[in-house]
This record gives C-alpha cells, structure tokens and sequence, in this order.
C-alpha cells in the first residue's frame, strides 16, 4: 500500500521526517539521473498519463512557485490546468468547497493553490474527500499548500530543506542556522518551526527588528520542538557574538503589510536585515545565504554583489523547487513510494481525561463547601472560575461563560470570592433543575477549564466535577478563530466550523490556520 497517494499537503508537519528523508533520496536521485542524461531513470518518475489532472490555482502572485510546479506537471506528461480566477465564479460568490468540489469531479487529482485565506487546502482536502465519497470518484483529490497568507509555505520548506541538506553533506543530524528578514509576515519562515525538526540538534538564530519579529507562537513552538533559540534584532547586533551560522535564511521584509507608522521607518527597518559589503569578514567561512525569492530590485537584502561569490545558494535552492516538486506529484500520484518503508511510531500522548467526578464531602460543617453552594436546594454552582486571576478579568470571562453554557436569563447570580490562601475566583450559581449532556460539559470545560461543577440536590452535593482543557474543541457553532485571514473565521463566509486542538503549554491552536488562542478567545465575543 503506497501511503503517498492522494496526500494532501497542507503543513510541512503532514510529512514525518522519515517520510521527507525518503522524499529527499528521490530528489537527489533524480538529480543525479538528469546529470548524466540517465533516460531510463528519469522516465521512471514520470506520471506519463495524459488524464491525470493537475491544477494550479493561484490566487496571489507567484513566479517561482507557480512556474516550477507547471514544468514539474509538465515533466509527468499529465494534463495540466491553470484556473483564471479572475473569471472565475469566484466573483459571483462561489464559495471555495463548491467550485473545488466540481473541479474535482473532472478527473483532477491534485490541486496546487495559493491563496491569502489560511487553511484553505485543509478545508478542501476535507470537504472534498467527502464530495469523492459521495459522487463515487475512483480517487480522493490532493491538495498541496503553494503557500496560505502568513500562515505556511510547505513546498518551499521542502525545497529549502533539500538545498540545506545538500550543502551540508547531507548531514540530518545537526543544523545551526540564522533566519534574518520579515520573521513575522514570512510564512517560509513559519514552516520552519516544524521544518527544521528533520534534523536532531536544531539551533535556530532570529535576526529581526521587533516589528518584524517571529511571532510568539513559533518562537514556542521551537522552544517546544527542543531547539535552541536565539534572538537578535540586526544583522549587525548578530556579529558582535563569535556563535555565527553558516546557513543564513533571508526573507523578503513585507512592510507595505504593515500601515503608515511602519512604513516611515522603513529604511531603518530594511538596514537591519540587509548584508553589506563591510561585513563579509565577519562571517565565517564556507557561509551560505538562501531566500525563497524573490528579492526587491531596489532594496535586496542580499545585495547583487554576492551573486558571484561562495555565499550563493538561493539560486541553486530556486532551481531545486522544480525537482523537487517533480518528486511531490509522483509520490501524490503513487507513481513512486512503494518502497518507503516506516520505522518510526508516530507517538501519541496519551489523553489525559479532562473532566473527572470528584467524590461529593460528606460534611456539613460549614467551610466544607464554597460560599453559594450552600443556599441552592436544587441547582448548579460553577465553581473556581479563573483561579488566581484579578476580580475584574474573572467578572469579564464570566459574562461569556454565562453565554456560552446558556445561563443568561436564569435565575440565580455569580460572583468573586477569596480563597483561604488569597487567590480570588468566581462562582456562578443558578437555582433549578440541571441536565447536563457531555457536549455541554465539555462546552464547560473548555471556556472554564480548571473550573468545578456541583450539582446540588436536596441541599445536598450530588455530584462534582472537575474540568481540565478539552485536547480538542470543535462542533460548536459559536467558535471561531480570531484571525480574519482565516477560512474559519467568519469574516470569509466560506461556513467552515473552527476546531482547535489544545497546544503543550496549554492553549488552543486553530486546526487551519495555526492561529494560537488561550481558552478565552476561542468562543466569538
Ligand atoms: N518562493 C516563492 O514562493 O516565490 P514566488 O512568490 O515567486 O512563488
């Protein structure tokens, strides 16, 4: 069974890094092959089937990304199609599902797009397995992220990966290197937070201004993948330490992105990030630069005077984009992969359970159960709502709460109360008759988590629950993730759910876009 088949790739992280090491053997051999003009190896990573459709949708611009898949479709000999959005019914408000979902149907196997709108391959590749299923299609189609706003550029990261292997002799063990430019807009860059888990020590240096600097989440992500990461806000600031890379990672700055303040900054912002000639000393030897392209003709931040020198590797990384996107859609097509053989376990934690009955006390000396509990015959009381936080912020979350289990409207009263130890907590009681279904408690759980649950009968504990971070949240209508770029978000009326799965530290990351929210912002406001 060839595991490469129909594979969407939406995130560098749909790819084990057994299955990339495997990927990147292909394209070396390929390489080698084209080298020596070795026909019969050459020939035997093409598709060869004139009815395979593959299609490029792209929705910004792109010449790199763009040009290379459709000489790769065009090596396989495959029926290769661009889409014209621009009249398209795109205008007429067809939303994504219906037009890829059609597209599909016409013996289109793989679907390349670009798009400003986070998450949408995610999406497609959901939403039209299911139209597959559905309309009987011998096949599911695959859809490969040529790079989603600020969120991931999977296939570069590929590319990228490749051309960093290949400079270091292939060694997949260490890696020390430097990402210097826009770290915050750059979505290469993004990638690399799991991209770079290919090789076992990972050191990572982050060279941006703070207006440029890699978001918070990425940084963690890193921390949380083992890496070790430094952060310095120039080029210049860099150089002042000896620990230089050898592999340099520049980015495009994307100020036009960023409004007026920034922009009036923008010479400065630029020198931070930007290679002068006066520096080449200060660098080591056997230094390489790579960038994903392209470079502003007026302000590189690779300057031109490099490219005829030993610091030159973005035009060999450029060039390895069309092999290696060769090798991508022969995998998709299960042209090659049948011999990819997995070793490793992918490891799932366990779960731990996130809602557990806690045994009722028995007592009735007063201080056993929390203030309000004890009023309410019959009833619920929420309790330890935002432990430890201030009185106001817990008051605040507390009107959502209230929404979001439907307790507006209902008799009964919430409150702030000080444990023995000082931590303030809220407390919501509401008198009457209380059926909770699992969906509800896990509602709880998740726009509470650390909360109790009391259901009081007779005057009396009944039960008590104790409710910790759901590890996955979705199937609810009022979730939303809060970055408008976003297919989920409501600002894209593509009517996609949210889902969210709970990170290592403790937060909630959007299931398309990677957008990491605390339990407080994943319900709409
Ligand atoms: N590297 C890259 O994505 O370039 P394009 O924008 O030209 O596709």
């Amino acid at each position: 069974m060839n595991r490469f088949i129909g594979r969407s790739l939406c995130v560098i992280d749909d790819l084990s890094r057994e299955e990339r090491l495997y990927f990147f053997q292909q394209v070396r051999k390929l390489k080698e092959a084209v080298k020596a003009n070795d026909t019969e190896t050459i020939n035997s990573f093409r598709i060869n089937d004139p009815d395979f459709g593959i299609y490029e949708v792209f929705l910004e611009n792109s010449t790199r990304t763009k040009e290379s898949f459709r000489n790769a479709a065009n090596f396989h000999y495959a029926k290769v199609t661009e889409m014209s959005a621009d009249n398209s019914s795109f205008s007429k408000g067809e939303s994504y599902a219906d037009t890829f979902n059609m597209l599909s149907g016409y013996n289109n196997r793989v679907f390349i797009i670009r798009s400003k709108v986070e998450g949408v391959c995610k999406h497609l590749s959901q939403e039209c397995a299911e139209y597959a299923k559905r309309n009987d299609l011998p096949y599911t189609p695959a859809f490969l992220n040529a790079g989603d706003g600020k969120h991931e550029h999977p296939t570069q990261e590929l590319l990228d990966e490749y051309s960093f292997l290949e400079d270091n002799n292939w060694n997949s063990d260490d890696i020390h290197i430097a990402l210097v430019g826009d770290l915050y807009h750059g979505r290469t860059v993004h990638s690399k937070a799991d991209g770079l888990t290919l090789w076992k020590n990972v050191k990572v240096d982050l060279i941006a201004p703070d207006e440029l600097a890699m978001p918070e989440s990425y940084v963690t992500k890193m921390k949380e993948n083992g890496f070790e990461v430094r952060e310095f806000k120039s080029i210049d600031e860099y150089l002042t330490q000896s620990d230089v890379s050898k592999q340099w990672y520049f980015t495009r700055p994307q100020l036009e992105r960023m409004g007026e303040k920034i922009l009036a900054k923008a010479a400065s912002l630029r020198t931070s990030i930007t290679f002068r000639e006066d520096l080449m000393d200060k660098i080591p030897e056997g230094t390489k630069f790579y960038h994903p392209l392209p470079r502003h003709k007026e302000h590189p931040t690779i300057p031109t005077f490099l490219d005829n020198t030993s610091l030159n590797g973005w035009e060999k990384q450029a060039i390895n984009g069309m092999y290696c996107r060769i090798i991508l859609l022969a995998l998709v097509a299960g042209k090659i992969g049948d011999d990819f053989e997995a070793t490793e376990k992918k490891v799932v934690e366990e779960e731990q359970p996130w809602i557990i009955e806690i045994q009722p006390k028995e007592s009735n000396e007063k201080g056993d159960v929390s203030e309000g509990v004890r009023p309410i015959s019959n009833g619920i009381v929420i309790d330890h709502i935002c432990k430890g936080e201030d009185p106001a912020e817990i008051r605040r979350h507390m009107i959502l709460i209230r929404r979001v289990m439907g307790l507006d409207g209902l008799k009964g009263g919430e409150w702030v109360s000080q444990s023995a130890n000082g931590d303030f907590k809220g407390i919501i009681f509401r008198p009457g008759q209380f059926e909770f279904t699992h969906k509800q408690v896990k509602r709880l759980a998740a726009v509470a988590p650390g909360c109790t649950l009391n259901i009081i009968q007779n005057g009396k504990v009944a039960k008590k629950y104790r409710t910790t971070m759901p590890p996955r949240i979705y199937n609810f209508d009022d979730l939303m993730c809060t970055n408008d770029a976003c297919i989920s978000n409501d600002s894209q009326n593509e009517n996609v759910q949210a889902m969210f799965t709970k990170t290592k530290d403790g937060r909630y990351m959007c299931a398309y876009c990677g957008k990491v929210h605390t339990f407080k912002e994943i319900f709409k406001h």
